[in-house]
């Protein structure tokens, strides 16, 4: 039985902590997206890990897999596995053999194109993602298993390297240094190869996993970024690489459709929205210069710009490496319900209620207005029975830029001992809190399978156990 934890919306929704918990009866934990852009915390025993390719389930001693549809870069992953033995811990980590490798003119040209690119630019993470996963889709990229393979390690630099190269001089004007040099790439890479070779980390990613499922171990498959930073699925061009959505899951670890089918995809959530980046966010509050497009902070209403405030400095919405503030909005339900339906998410977890507490009031973007000049243009999003609304993201960002939400307000709840309630059960939660949780879980026809009161593992209110 696979469990698939999958963000619903921008990411950091809290998919390490619900790993973290869910996965304590799992054997495997395995990635199958994304790369070392990801950050996910794990609170275990008062202390903090933040890990950004390591599977959140190696800080419990789970087998932790990075499977085919990750980009690898061997250096973050060799870092962050040497940081843990430093904490003490002894991850088993193995990769797909069939994973791309993250290389360092990937990271370069990531930098190079995001200040090129100007308003189309995504504030990616800057790790190389997309022009690795871009190499990839050209059938030019660097697998794990050519690291192990010094002849096809060196066929591969030796076609793409002078390519990148090339671009980075002759269309970007830019120097460039020994991230672009074959003889300096092949060496390092080697060794990066005879590493996974001695520490015996490299699986054929789907056998692997398959072999475990038959011998009735069970494996969770740990989503990174989420459904609106999806490829295919978000909010193209402000997006990642790859695709977070539950398919990705089948595809980017080798385990059929009917396999993941079986088991649970349960979709995080967390209470409202945050995201750094540009773009548009319809149910944004306030704004932030710099990444809220046309901001003006003169214009800018006092009592929405406290209010993000207020969420922003609860919720800790502050960048973890550059610390630059976050855009913060309430819930977008239409960007939810096209979560689900792309997921066919079978439970929720539902994150932070904690920091909305103490509002007099908290609101909901319930659905989207459009204009109806542009009506042609949003045909294709889902409507209100009296084809008034918009109940789902429409396709293109442009249009969702143009949608303006319509609000749903609820009393809000009080500040309370969230250890207790995680302690006391669903039950203990306020009220009024209750009946929010409700109504998402009511408008996306899910069930609630845990609540997030607080950072820890013991601030969560368990509702269901995804395999009891
Ligand atoms: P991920 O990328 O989805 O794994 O999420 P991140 O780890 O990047 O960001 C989530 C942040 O919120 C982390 O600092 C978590 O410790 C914290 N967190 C997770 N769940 C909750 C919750 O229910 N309440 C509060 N207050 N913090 C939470
Ligand atoms: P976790 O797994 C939040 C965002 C970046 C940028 C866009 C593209 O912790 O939820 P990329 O470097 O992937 O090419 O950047 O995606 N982004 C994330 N935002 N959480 C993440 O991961 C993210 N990974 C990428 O900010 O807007
Ligand atoms: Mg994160």
């Amino acid at each position: 039985m696979t469990v698939t934890i999958v963000g619903a919306q921008l990411g950091d929704e809290g998919k390490g902590g619900v790993v973290d918990l869910y996965g304590d009866t799992a054997d495997v934990v395995a990635r199958y997206q994304g790369g070392d852009n990801a950050g996910h915390t794990v609170v275990h025993d008062g202390e903090e890990y933040k890990l950004s390719l390591v599977p959140s389930g190696a800080v419990r001693g789970k087998v932790g897999v990075l499977g085919n549809g990750c980009v690898v870069n061997p250096e973050t992953l060799f870092e962050e596995i040497d940081a843990l033995r430093e904490r003490g811990l002894d991850p088993d980590v193995r990769v797909a053999e069939r994973a791309h490798v993250i290389l360092p003119y990937h990271r370069a040209l990531d930098g190079i194109e995001e200040e090129e690119k100007d308003d189309l630019a995504a504030g990616t993470t800057g790790r190389g993602i997309g022009p690795t996963y871009e190499d990839k889709a050209g059938r030019r990229g660097v697998r794990i298993g050519d690291l192990l393979d010094p002849e096809a390690l060196r066929d591969r630099l030796e076609y793409v390297v002078p390519q990148k190269k090339a671009l980075a001089e002759e269309v970007f004007g830019k120097e460039t240094g020994e991230a672009f040099d074959i003889d300096h790439l092949y060496d390092t890479y080697r060794e990066f190869g005879e590493r996974l070779a001695e520490e015996d980390m490299t699986v054929d990613c789907g056998t692997f996993l398959q072999e475990r499922i038959d011998a009735d171990e069970s494996v969770m498959l740990e989503g990174a970024q989420g459904t609106s930073i999806d490829i295919d699925h978000g909010i193209y061009p402000y997006v990642t690489s790859s695709n977070p959505t539950a398919g990705g899951a089948t595809v980017g670890t080798g385990l059929g459709p009917t396999v993941v089918g079986q088991g649970e995809v349960i979709g995080i959530i967390k209470a409202y929205l945050s995201r750094v980046g540009t773009g548009p966010l319809p149910t944004e509050l306030g704004g932030v210069e710099g990444q809220t497009p046309d901001y003006d902070p003169a214009e800018a209403s006092a009592d929405e710009e406290e209010l993000a405030t207020y969420i922003r400095d609860e919720g800790g919405e502050y960048g973890t490496v550059t610390g630059r503030p976050r855009r913060v909005g309430w819930l977008d339900m239409p960007m939810l319900r096209h979560a689900a339906r792309a997921n066919g998410f079978t439970g929720l977890a539902i994150n932070h209620i904690d920091v909305l507490a103490g509002l007099d009031e908290v609101k909901v973007g319930h659905s989207y207005e459009f204009d109806t000049a542009d009506s042609a243009s949003h045909q294709n999003a889902a409507r209100s029975d009296d084809g008034d609304e918009l109940l789902t993201m429409p396709p293109t960002t442009e249009q969702w830029g143009r949608c303006e939400a319509t609000f749903k307000a609820f009393d809000g709840w009080e500040d309370v001992d969230w250890a207790a309630v995680a302690e006391e059960g669903y039950d203990a939660i306020p009220e009024n809190a209750r009946t929010y949780l409700e109504y998402v879980s009511d408008e996306l026809e899910t069930p609630i399978y845990a609540v997030g009161v607080g950072p820890g593992r013991e601030e969560t209110v368990i509702v269901e156990t995804p395999d009891e």
